[in-house]
């Protein structure tokens, strides 16, 4: 080694950009509880959490981790890791408890103390609006509602323009001191999970729905960042949460190519190419051919998601192994997947290495692959990763401690990951780690721990795990260890 390699302190740290966002992520109805409280109207999740067979060990959100009670105890929380941004979301049936009509100011008033509790303890509020709790009624239909022969929820276009309007209340009521705002968390779940593959509410098993779903969520977005755009200061900073996958073909061949060219068209590109360049993909149009003939896009649709938004937020925890499989036939195997168009040509072999409490596997190669694909993409979009971070089996022992050395080195690779996609020209500007709390695993229910802090649900008890502690000296050097 010459003396120039030698930079003891430099070395020793892989810093992130100075003004880099350091925050954690949490979602409603995964901890929030007080389900029937101030006039909370029930949401799709309510509903499909208490079909039997639904979620595991029949869990539900009515308590969740109590957030609603003890807000101003996880604020706390927050300042005592020393983050600079929080990221929430909004319960729509909070505020319009049946998905129209007026506001309910009980609603708003508690994001309203959230926010003003977050202000005050120097932390950036990051609002999502939607994270999956579509107001049960939406998806049920009044007798009223116009037919549309693919039932409520986001089949149907009207749920696109509802949104909008929740969007005009919410944003009336926290535009003066929110400045980041997300407008849907990760939509592919919530069309081909919740539509296609039937395991996220609202259950259903319906590809031509799921695709529908899709694009009336996108739609809903541009809709959204419109009426965004009209009640905000300019300054404000308006964005939408992706869950975009990292593809790997299984082995090196044109088959496994192609497959992987299916799914990246109905899980990434089905998203972006809309909302950025304001068309739909070609290839996946004449993939669904047999599904769908798109005639819901109406004219103007296009223009109306390709609004412009300020950034990308990014949510990455493993990447995905495509592989072509052998053709099954559409009826026997598209209506339990969730990749419309490609169903019958796609198998995922699991991808090798260690693995979280999700099964999902270790790999931090996945975020930076997708980092500078959306840096060549997308190259005048500042990017956030607005959710990163890993399920373990944690428990607190005697002493009352609960060590997490999985989680952390998990975090560390993930965040070495990011720091050599900066490096390399991607410009992420925020780092979100899911989640602050234990909470609400949707379909898993609570027997999956995500959070750096946690919760004794019995007694709502929150601990500190190692990896908050952890994550709280990342935060205060502005960087990882190398
Ligand atoms: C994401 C969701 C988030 C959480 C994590 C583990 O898909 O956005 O609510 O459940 O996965």
């Amino acid at each position: 080694m010459t003396t120039n390699e030698f930079r003891p302190d430099a070395s020793a740290t892989l810093r992130f950009p100075a003004g880099f966002r350091w925050g954690t992520a949490t979602a409603a109805y995964q901890i929030e509880g007080a389900a029937q409280e101030d006039g909370r109207g029930p949401s799709i999740w309510d509903t499909f959490s208490r079909t039997p067979g639904k979620v595991l060990h029949g869990d539900t959100g009515d308590t969740a981790a109590d957030h609603y009670h003890r807000m101003p105890e996880d604020v706390a929380l927050l300042r005592e890791l020393g983050v600079s941004d929080y990221r929430f979301s909004v319960a729509w049936p909070r505020v319009q408890p049946d998905g129209r009509g007026p506001a309910s100011q009980k609603g708003l008033d508690f994001y309203r103390r959230l926010v003003d509790e977050l202000l005050d303890a120097g932390i950036r509020p990051v609002a999502t609006l939607y994270h999956w709790d579509l107001p049960q009624q939406l998806e049920t239909g009044l007798p009223g509602d116009s037919a549309d022969a693919a039932g409520g929820g986001w089949p149907r276009r009207d749920t696109a323009e509802r949104f909008a309007d929740y969007t005009r209340y919410v944003a009336e009521a926290l535009g003066d001191r929110v400045a980041t705002w997300i407008t849907l968390n990760e939509p592919w779940c919530a069309a081909f999970l919740g539509y296609a593959a039937g395991i996220h509410a609202p259950g259903r098993t319906d590809p031509a729905a799921a695709l529908r779903a899709a694009h009336h969520l996108n739609l809903a977005h541009g809709r959204s960042v419109q009426a965004l755009r009209a009640a905000l200061p300019a300054s404000a900073e308006i964005s939408l949460t992706l869950n975009l996958f990292a593809l790997r073909p299984a082995r090196d061949s044109g088959a496994d190519r192609e497959a992987v060219r299916c799914v990246d068209a109905v899980a990434n590109r089905l998203f972006l190419d809309p909302v950025f360049h304001g068309r739909l993909p070609e290839d996946l149009v004449r993939d669904t051919a047999e599904v769908t003939d798109w005639s819901y896009v109406h004219d103007g649709d296009l223009e109306a998601i390709a609004t412009p938004i300020d950034s990308l937020g990014v949510n990455y925890y493993t990447p995905l192994v495509v592989a072509a499989g052998a053709h099954t036939s559409p009826s026997s195997s598209r209506p339990r997947s969730p990749w419309p168009g490609a169903a019958g040509d796609v198998r995922l072999p699991p991808a090798p290495g260690p693995r979280t409490a999700m099964d999902w596997p270790v790999d931090a190669g996945g975020l930076y692959e997708l980092l500078t694909r959306l840096r060549d993409e997308l190259p005048h979009t500042p990017l956030l990763i607005t959710e990163n971070g890993a399920a373990y089996h944690d428990y607190a022992d005697p002493e009352g401690r609960v060590h997490d050395p999985e989680r952390i080195a998990y975090l560390h690779q993930h965040l070495a990951a990011v720091h050599r996609a900066i490096a390399d020209g991607a410009d992420v500007r925020g780092y979100f780690v899911w989640s602050l709390l234990d909470n609400f695993e949707w379909a898993y229910g609570y027997s999956k721990r995500f959070g750096i802090v946690h919760v004794d649900y019995a007694s709502q008890r929150r601990t500190l795990k190692d990896s908050a502690r952890w994550y709280a000296a990342v935060v205060a050097r502005n960087g990882v260890e190398a």
